[in-house]
């Protein structure tokens, strides 16, 4: 089935914040930031701003009627500075004005004194400050200390990765608007609207039922929108509260790169080792991640960096302890991966760095060192329905990497200004938020008279093609076809309490709500039908549009039987709740079982290096991967193409950088470079490994929206092998992004 919203997508016709219709009277928000990053404010002067005509209001944390309080995990971020900025570009007001070119004449009119604070940006120097934003974790299995006794070979390592704008192409915004008796209405870009709703309902001091969140999809979130679009809904929300006005904000593009938190750059120490036969015997590593000004989502996410710190192998003896390092810049978020792929990058870092020492190829010590069945990860899960070696051993019988190894070599032979590198990249990726409260969801399916059905769920369409999954699900569980579904908008009032679509699981659990609504309809539809064909319900079915029965179409359509069941005043709704089973974590033992499964995958990546430039291109990325049964390959395909184009990008050429007074430098899309058509591979080509999907995935079609990001991670690996190849003295160093310039450097240094 095609995605649902592809015609009005590329038609233009799919609405998004910017394009809702506005109300009589609305007015629009630009949002005044601090200009230095850490600071005590002396002085904060609106009155220019509100002076100049056009100018309906300036609202700063004086004017929050509730708590100036938006932090998800723990309370420690304001919606608008008071006392204290601790990032450059950290709201202090908002401008509210007849139209936006007013509101932002008016922001340079605001008056500011504040006085300058030392501003640190670097994980590490933070850390050695003491500036945390949470407690240090720490994950460990086997004896450690012991195990470096049994090792052959140990090998240390220092390795960085960088930051990573989302790049949304919808920008922040929220449209908010009163309704009847002052309640209020906020179409927001959210991934989260729950977090929306209870944020502006402290802000504005009132209970959560008086605001209402209401999404049609976004532009993309990425993990940006998980909780970072709340702060924009509350500032639209204050403003029209004071002014008795719709307020509409959309950030400009450079006022969202400067303004908004992206992936956490990590710095790591690892110490790893082997025995004579390769086998990882003892990893230990330390994280430093740069977590911004605020704790945000980090501590999640320094807990994620943890689970997948050993990636897809088996290591006994491991210890990895994580730090979230506060320092004065924009708290940083959720980003596809959620910590996962800067854990990856540090232990294929660190096999590497054996694989250079020892002279032997990475593939050969991944290989040896792969997850097998009821192998424990470290954090106490038993590893259940491996598939990281099947889908090894098909990426090596369907391409050959013996065979690509020495195309490689004899090329590299061949060329002396031109070089080519291979890497492989394993991956496998827990589903489940490591939160387990947040693993449930609610869906709410109405039948209508007419035999038509509507859909509401906690799931947010953001490109993914969760409505459309969904679709097929109620499709699917009902047995009707899919043109008489309709799947609305996200909204608080329809289903409460959500979780964010994060963790790659907005499928999972909203699906398997909707699958179990359906299910309860769909019994109480036969059992109606039963009493209106006078059979036994056992031997009734609903099958494309009619009722069968036993496996035969009889005369009732299944208009009539919804009609029919109406009238007899059966219930045409239905509520389905679903709570992950089994998932659990003890974060004081750092044991449990947080997942319902994995995803496994593996890809082979080939790249080809222009010796004389330092450019790149990858000339075929070759992947293998698990997504169980695929309830929509095209779409499934899709999410591992987008995902690897945006690792490579994380990997390569995307470098997000600030200066020493935490001011961002890479602040336009002319500074900051994301892939596009001409740097994605060559050729992609990816088979699904044929096996069965997990219960707890639905309709056994794994989750897909993450885990394929971290292919890319293999791009640096390939890279820094084309770079051996032209410079046998480079020593293999760990410092993402690899971008043409680093290239230049090693391949001459
Ligand atoms: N795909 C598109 N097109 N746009 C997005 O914003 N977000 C990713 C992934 N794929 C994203 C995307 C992220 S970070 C997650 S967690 C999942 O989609 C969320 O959706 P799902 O849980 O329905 O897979
Ligand atoms: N993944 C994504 N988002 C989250 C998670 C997670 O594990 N936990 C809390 N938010
Ligand atoms: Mo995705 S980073 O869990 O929104």
């Amino acid at each position: 089935m095609k995605n649902i919203d592809s015609i009005s997508h590329v038609t233009g016709r799919s609405l998004y914040v910017d394009d809702i219709p506005v109300r009589t009277g609305t007015l629009y928000g630009v949002v005044f930031t601090s200009p230095v990053a850490h600071g005590n404010i002396i002085k904060l002067d609106t009155s220019g701003a509100e002076s100049m005509d056009g100018v309906t209001g300036v609202f700063t944390a004086k004017d929050i009627p509730g708590e100036n309080q938006i932090g998800g995990i723990i309370p420690d971020e304001v919606l608008f500075a008071d006392k204290k900025v601790v990032f450059h570009g950290q709201p202090l007001a908002l401008v509210v004005a007849k139209d936006e070119f007013t509101a932002r004449k008016a922001c340079a009119k605001i008056v500011t004194d504040i006085e300058p604070l030392e501003v640190v940006t670097d994980p590490r120097e933070a850390c050695n400050k003491g500036m945390l934003l949470v407690p240090p974790s720490t994950f460990r299995s086997g004896d450690i200390h012991k195990a470096w006794d049994q090792c052959a070979h140990i090998f240390e390592g220092k390795t960085e990765t960088g930051g990573q704008e989302h790049l949304y192409i919808e920008t922040q915004g929220a449209y908010a608007y009163l309704m009847e008796n002052g309640h209020i209405k906020i179409r927001s870009s959210t991934q989260g609207p729950t977090h929306v709703q209870k944020s502006a309902a402290e802000i504005l001091g009132i209970p959560m039922h008086r605001v209402e969140v209401d999404v049609t999809r976004l532009g993309g979130g990425f993990g940006g929108k998980e909780d970072q679009a709340t702060a924009y809904a509350c500032m639209a929300a204050l403003a029209a509260m004071h002014l008795q006005k719709p307020v509409k904000l959309i950030l400009h593009r450079l006022d969202d790169m400067r303004m908004t938190g992206k992936r956490h750059p990590y710095s790591a120490d690892f110490r790893i080792g082997l025995s004579g036969a390769l086998k990882i015997v003892a990893y230990q590593a330390t994280f430093y991640q740069n977590g911004g000004a605020a704790a945000d989502l980090s501590p999640a996410i320094l807990d994620r960096s943890l689970f997948h710190s050993t990636n897809s192998y088996f290591i006994p003896n491991t210890e990895v302890t994580a730090y979230s390092c506060k320092t004065n810049l924009p708290p940083n978020t959720a980003f596809r991966g959620f910590g996962g792929p800067q854990g990856m990058y540090i232990i294929e870092a660190a096999i590497a760095k054996a694989a250079h020492e020892l002279n032997v190829p990475a593939s050969v010590i991944q290989e040896k060192n792969l997850l097998r069945e009821n192998d424990p990860f470290q954090y106490g899960q038993v590893a259940k329905n491996v598939h990281i070696g099947k889908c090894y051993q098909m990426l090596d019988k369907e391409f050959g990497i013996k065979k690509i190894a020495g195309e490689v070599a004899f090329f590299n032979q061949e060329n002396v200004l031109h070089k080519k590198g291979m890497a492989l990249m394993p991956v496998c990726f827990g589903i489940s938020f490591t939160n387990k409260s947040m693993n449930q969801a609610r869906a709410l399916v109405h039948i209508y008279q007419d035999g038509s059905v509507g859909v509401s769920t906690g799931a947010i369409e953001m490109g993914q093609g969760v409505n459309t999954k969904i679709l097929q699900v109620t499709s699917r569980t009902l047995n009707i076809d899919p043109e008489r579904i309709k799947i609305e908008s996200t909204n608080t009032t329809r289903v409460s309490n959500t979780s964010p679509t994060a963790a790659s699981s907005g499928a999972d659990l909203n699906g398997k709500a909707t699958e179990i609504a359906c299910i309860q309809l769909r019994k109480r539809l036969i059992k109606t039908a039963g009493s209106i064909l006078g059979v036994n319900p056992g031997r009734l079915a609903i099958y494309d549009g009619w009722v069968t029965c036993d496996g035969k179409r009889s005369k009732l359509s299944w208009e009539k039987l919804v009609k029919t069941a109406h009238l007899e005043r059966v219930c045409l709704s239905e509520q389905g709740h679903y709570a992950t089973p089994f998932v659990h974590f003890n974060k004081e033992t750092a044991k449990g079982h947080p997942f319902a499964y994995h995803v496994y995958g593996v890809a082979l990546l080939v790249t080809h290096l222009d010796c004389l430039r330092g450019t790149y291109r990858f000339d075929k990325v070759c992947i293998v991967h698990d997504f169980g049964n695929s309830m929509n390959i095209d779409i499934d395909m899709g999410q591992v193409e987008g995902a690897l184009a945006q690792g490579i990008g994380w990997m390569t050429m995307e470098e997000v950088s600030y200066d020493k007074e935490g001011k961002l430098l890479s602040n336009s899309l002319s500074t900051y470079k994301v892939p596009d058509i001409f740097s994605a591979p060559r050729q992609v080509v990816c088979i699904p490994l044929p096996v069965k999907g997990p219960k707890p995935a639905i309709l056994r079609s794994k989750a897909v929206g993450e885990p394929p990001l971290m292919y890319g991670i293999g791009a640096y690996f390939a890279i820094q092998n084309a770079i051996k190849a032209f410079n046998p003295s480079y020593v293999p160093d760990f410092d993402a992004p690899m971008t043409p310039e680093k290239v230049l450097m090693r391949l001459y240094q």
